[in-house]
């Protein structure tokens, strides 16, 4: 249970702060027992006037102060945040980092007192409860599994994976996965506005179309995503033309494509992490 553990946040920037309202909104933890800090005070009072997190003055501060540490700051400051501080870590210390590219091995080598460490991946959707959240343990943290699933349960739906090829793909797939469909939502809506409707009208009926879909999708657990494509299929009708232009042009290939190059970039960050 995390009810009653204190929590605090590193940074409270964007990842952050759809943590903290997830947790909030779902009642999981008492705001009471938020804490974070931040490089600039401006975050911190959003997130002290919104949801009741105690603003603290120094990283240092929040460690001594909390048993669950969450690491939301950008990668590559994360080797200088917890350096200085690495001596106050012990035993009781629970640290997840949601850090891209940053193994549990480094955050290990950075912070070995710590007793346990966890690494996560939410996505933004986190917000509003609907994230996708990997995680893995490092090792000799697994008797923090259940403290870590507890924690992260109310973002989303969590997802186990093995450090490695599994949380590169979950990284790319539902961490950035989340603005590639952006991308795709607005050449949408840009085509249904050159059709004379207006940019308000034609943003619901892109959400609505993406959200219909997935809802769909969820609802219809048994049913496979290729069966539900073919029941709006009827052959040689609009969909399926649309869909044979879709095919030629091989928009699978650019989508792997585009994947591949996004896990290159995260081994690429990882690589970098890995020398500090
Ligand atoms: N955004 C996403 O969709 C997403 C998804 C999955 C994982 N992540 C991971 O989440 C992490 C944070 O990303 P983000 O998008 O939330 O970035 P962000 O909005 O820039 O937040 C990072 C925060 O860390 C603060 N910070 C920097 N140095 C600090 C220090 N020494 N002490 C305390 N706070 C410090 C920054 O303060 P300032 O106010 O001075 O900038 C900033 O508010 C990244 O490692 C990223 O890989 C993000």
């Amino acid at each position: 249970m995390i009810k009653n553990r204190k929590i605090g946040f590193i940074g409270a920037g964007n990842m952050a702060q759809a943590m903290i309202k997830a947790l909030v909104d779902s009642k999981s933890v008492d705001a009471g027992n938020l804490f974070a800090t931040n490089r600039s005070p401006g975050k911190l009072k959003k997130v002290e006037e919104l949801y009741g997190v105690h603003p603290l003055a120094t990283n240092e501060d929040l460690v001594d102060t909390c048993e669950i540490i969450v690491v939301a700051v950008k990668p590559q400051d994360l080797a200088p945040v917890l350096e200085p501080i690495a001596s106050s870590f012990h035993q009781g210390h629970l640290v997840i980092s949601v850090a891209a590219g940053f193994s549990t091995e480094s955050l290990q080598r950075l912070i070995p007192n710590a007793g346990g460490i966890a690494r996560a991946m939410p996505n933004t959707p986190a917000t509003i409860r609907k994230a996708v959240v990997g995680y893995c343990l490092a090792e000799n943290s697994s008797a923090y599994q259940g403290t870590v699933e507890d924690f992260l349960k109310p973002l989303g739906i969590v997802v186990p994976a093995d450090e490695g090829d599994q949380f590169v793909a979950l990284t790319v797939s539902c961490g950035s996965g989340t603005g590639f469909v952006f991308e795709i939502m607005q050449y949408w809506q840009e085509w249904v506005e050159e059709h004379g409707f207006d940019p308000e009208t034609a943003r619901k009926m892109v959400v609505q179309t993406f959200l219909g879909a997935a809802e769909l999708a969820a609802a219809a657990e048994s049913t496979s995503i290729q069966e539900l494509q073919d029941r709006v299929v009827s052959k040689k009708g609009v969909t399926f033309a649309g869909l044979q232009s879709m095919r030629e042009l091989e928009v699978e290939r650019a989508l792997r494509y585009s994947f591949e190059k996004a896990a290159l970039r995260d081994q690429e960050i990882s690589r970098g992490t890995a020398k500090q």
